[in-house]
């Protein structure tokens, strides 16, 4: 049989990320992770519910999301209609963690649904089928979200955001960053110490005007390919370079870095 071990997704804590979790849990609170994409929100919420054993239950929001989605609905089947549970619902019931990725791109009627789900009252209220349902003993509500409204994204309102315990992920130190790349693909600790400091020089560079920095996800990407043997300057480019942006001038620039550092 397998152990629980065995079945852990690879995640590396970079900070106190893991106790803060752990403590949330413990105390039956909801978090909120807060940062750019691709810095791990998602791994770690993978990982921390199979280290505790739970059941993770993910929705990736988007502008279309409703709390409909997340509660469930009734269906026609044959000559009778059924209620069928949606993701937040099942949670709630069986005691599971459920991920609200991206929650603020979500339609507002959602943050109105869990609301009760985030205070003292730890409950969900289901109007369409009559129906309060108290929380699961292990139910623990997850959300992430980017905080872009500098460049026009949309936000959080501070009555939603003091609902959470809030904890903010960011591009790792070089060496833990270099580790990540390791660990994830297995490619060599100086190519992945490489990788770094490209995505560094590229993260510096603010006057491209690149509307999310190269992220850690983008890092192993890059790495993969050239794992399978891509060349790396190629691999840098479409893993890298391109996926950052789509302004001729912009991808040139950061190819010539590429160019540079391999
Ligand atoms: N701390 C970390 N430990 C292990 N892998 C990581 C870590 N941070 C980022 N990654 C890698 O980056 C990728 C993107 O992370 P993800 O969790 O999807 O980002 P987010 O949800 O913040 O957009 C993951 O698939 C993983 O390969
Ligand atoms: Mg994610």
């Amino acid at each position: 049989m397998e152990t629980l071990k065995e079945k852990l997704p690879y995640y590396l804590a970079t900070a106190s990320e893991e106790e803060i979790f752990e403590h949330s849990y413990k105390n039956k609170l909801p978090v909120l992770l807060k940062g750019p994409t691709g810095t791990g929100k998602s791994r770690f919420v993978e990982y921390m519910a199979a280290k505790l054993g739970k059941e993770l239950i993910t929705v990736s929001c988007h502008e279309e999301t409703s709390a409909l989605d997340l509660l469930g609905r009734f269906l026609v089947k044959g000559a009778e209609t059924v209620w069928l549970d949606g993701p937040l619902t099942k949670a709630v019931r069986s005691g599971a963690f459920i991920y609200l990725d991206e929650i603020a791109e979500a339609r507002p009627d959602v943050i109105v649904a869990i609301h009760s789900l985030t205070d003292h009252r730890r409950e969900l209220y289901l109007d369409r089928h009559d129906e309060v349902i108290p929380a699961g003993d292990g139910f623990m509500l997850v959300a992430s979200y980017n905080p872009g409204y500098q460049r026009g994204w949309k936000e959080l309102k501070p009555s939603t955001r003091q609902r959470f315990v809030s904890y903010s992920f960011d591009y790792p130190r070089p060496e833990l960053e270099a580790e990540i790349l390791v660990g994830e693909t297995g490619i060599e600790k100086n190519i992945a110490k490489k990788l770094v400091q490209l995505a560094n020089k590229m993260r510096n560079l603010h006057e491209l005007g690149i509307s999310e920095a190269a992220s850690t996800r983008l890092l192993v990407d890059a790495a993969k390919l050239m794992q399978t043997g891509l060349n790396a300057r190629t691999a840098c480019s479409v893993a890298i370079a391109e996926p950052l942006s789509d302004d001729r001038e912009v991808v040139e620039a950061l190819n010539d870095i590429i160019d540079l550092m391999f």
